[in-house]
Formats: structure tokens, sequence, C-alpha cells
């Protein structure tokens, strides 16, 4: 029978001597080369969580730096469990996609809350908790519980596509299938941690997107696209949705040196943190629709307050919205009292602010709109 796929005739599946070689030299490559990263030989499974939890959507560079930090302030499960929610969004500022924290808090949670303290041993376990998907879990597992398990994120799908020249769209169901089915064939029973690592650490280093080093790669022989010279188009991709325009219409209301501040929904976009009081719409939008302002205004800080001169405005592109900030001044007309600080709003002074959970965004929205008002002041 053939080694070669469906997909494309130049695709090869590692025959199993194939696969064993793959294994020896990427693991070989590893005790050579691996990085020192502050979570590497750490045993916990509750640290090494957190570190991939960090890692799914931030670069290693950021976390080698901000990991330490998190641990000695939430040293075990307990520990974050215990800490309000506030407290661990304040830990994560700046990682973004905070809705990792999050699920983070609310998993240690549930393990203290269900299972006795005791972090779910294996890979379907992990699964069940919140924001443990098929990657998570396989790494936890395998570097935790040394189950054999594939850990697959971009780095592993990009190598993967090139191992195997796969030249059908990485990001639909079939490619998937595809490399997953591979890439579990070729985890090693003994050390499955380590060999998922060192996939990772060889998408970092060697098997980059653009420019893959291939003479300096172990695996070069056994890849696929190496032998067709296709590695630097590879992998494909289907287009990408652009993200959807929104605009974040802000009020800086200030009293006293404190400016107000409010706490948003537990749940969706920036669930938790805080930021200037405001309202989103759709589109991004030159200039708000005036009466709305008004209204908005009133509603979010009370009676007395109508909005005065535009201060800012910013864009800030996520995964999937392009978010315009546009911060006006609110005035009082000295009607009705200030609202005052309560459950989900605060007045708040620069040191406050410092402290509470703050997205990068809406920082730089509070900077542009304070030296706005500091240049209107001057004049
Ligand atoms: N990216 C995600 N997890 C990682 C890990 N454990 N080591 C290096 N890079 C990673």
């Amino acid at each position: 029978m053939s080694n070669k796929t469906k997909n494309n005739q130049n695709t090869l599946r590692l025959a199993p001597p194939e696969r064993r070689r793959f294994r020896r030299r990427i693991l070989g490559w590893y005790e050579r080369e691996k990085r020192e990263l502050p979570w590497r030989g750490e045993k916990d499974p509750y640290r090494i969580w957190v570190s991939e939890a960090m890692l799914q959507q931030t670069r290693v560079e950021t976390i080698r730096l901000r990991y330490p930090a998190f641990i000695e302030r939430f040293p075990t499960l307990a520990a974050l469990a215990n800490a309000p929610l506030d407290a661990v969004l304040a830990e994560w500022q700046g990682l973004g996609y905070y809705g990792r924290a999050r699920n983070l808090h609310r998993a240690a949670q549930e393990v203290i809350d269900q299972d006795r303290g005791v972090m779910p041993g294996t890979y379907d376990a992990l699964l069940a908790l919140p924001g443990v998907g098929p990657y998570m879990a396989g790494a936890i597992a395998s570097i935790a519980f040394q189950e054999r398990r594939a850990a697959i994120d971009g780095n592993v799908l990009r190598i993967m596509s090139r191992v195997l020249n796969l030249t059908c769209p990485v990001d639909t169901l079939p490619a998937q299938k595809t490399i997953r089915k591979e890439t579990q064939a070729l985890v090693p029973r003994a050390r499955p941690g380590d060999f998922n690592q060192a996939l990772m650490d060889l998408g970092a280093r060697i098997c980059l997107p653009k420019n893959p080093d291939c003479a300096r790669c172990p695996v070069r022989n056994l890849c696929a696209s190496h032998k067709t010279g296709t590695q630097h188009a590879l992998p494909v991709k289907t287009a990408k949705i652009p993200p959807a325009p929104y605009t974040l219409f802000q009020f800086r209301a200030e009293q006293n040196g404190l400016v107000l501040l409010s706490q948003r929904e537990r749940t969706g976009l920036f669930g938790g943190m805080w930021e200037l009081p405001g309202f989103m719409v759709e589109g991004h939008l030159e200039k708000a629709d005036r009466r709305r302002l008004k209204a908005q205004c009133a509603k979010l800080l009370g009676p007395g307050w109508r909005p005065g001169r535009e201060l800012a405005r910013i864009t800030r592109t996520l995964t999937h919205r392009k978010i315009l900030f546009v911060v006006h001044l609110a005035e009082n007309s000295g009607k009705g009292a200030p609202p005052a600080s309560q459950d989900g709003r605060l007045w708040a002074s620069e040191e406050d602010f410092r402290a509470l959970a703050v997205s990068t965004a809406q920082r730089a929205a509070w900077r542009a709109a304070k030296s706005a008002l500091r240049n209107l002041e001057g004049k």
C-alpha cells in the first residue's frame, strides 16, 4: 500500500519507522536546545495549568516575565480560588483575553468545591473545566500527568502542515482532522510532555511562519514540504473575516481630583474590568448622535451630568472587534447629587486606577483623555 494520503499526492503520512526517527530527533534537539523558561521542570499541575492558560494567546517572552509574579501572588489552586476575581484580573492586566483569567478563577473554584481541591488528572476530566479546550487539556495532561496526548496550537498546525505538505487550508475541518490524527500518532508514550514542548520550541525558533530555518531543523529529512521546496507557502489559510467595527463612547467625569469608573458585567467583552462609564454601538461613528449622548450620559452618571467636548479618540483592534474609543468630558450642571461610589462604580484616584483591573486599551484611552484635558487647561 502507498504511504500517500488522499489530500494531495505529495502529502506524506509518516510510516512507523519514520515516526520513531521523528521522535528521537525532536527529543534529542529539545535536550540540546530547549528554552530556559520559568515553568520548565515544574511538577505541580496547577502551576503548569497557569502557564498554559497564560501562554495560550500571549507571547512566551511576555509570559516569561509575568508568570513568576502570578505564581507568587496565587501559589496554589486554593489561593487562586479564594482570591476575589478583581485581584486575579488585576494580576492579569496587560495580557489581554481576560476570559482566560475569569475561566481559570472559576475552574479553580469548581475544583475546590467539587473535587476536594485535587486537580483532574486526565485529559477527559480536564476538558470538562471552564476554559480548557483540547489544546490545553493535551498540554496539561502530557506535561503534568505524562498522558500520551497531542497539544495542537498554531505552532503545531504550522509545523505539521509542513511535515505533511498539507496544501488544503489548515483552518478547515479535514486538515485539522488529518493533523490531529498524525500528531497524536507521533506523540511518544515516554516523555509526551517534552515532545509537545519540543514542537512548541521548534515552532518558535526554527519552523517560523516566515523564513523557516530548515538548515537547522532536526526533522528536515522527514519533512515532506522540505523535499518539494513548498515549506514557505505553508500553511495555507482561508481568508480571514475582518474584525467588526464598534464605537465605545465614554465619559470622563471628575470631581475633587477623582474620576468616575464603572465595572463591566462579569461576562462578555472585558468582563469584570473597570473603565470610564460608556456605551457601545456598532460601526465606527465619526460623530455621536447628540441626543443619545446626552441621554446616556445622564443615565450612566446621573441627572446632573451632560456631555462636554470630545477629548480623545483612539482605535484598538482585538481578535474579532476593531473598537474606536471616543472619550467625552462630562460636565456637572450642579443639578442632582453626584453618583456615589457603590458596587460596580468608583470615584477613583490615579493610584486606584493603577491598581484596578483595567484593559490595556482602556488605559490608553484614559491617558489620551487626560493629556487632552491637560492641554486644554494649559491654554
Ligand atoms: N507555548 C504554549 N505552551 C508552551 C510551553 N509549555 N512552552 C513553550 N511554549 C509554549
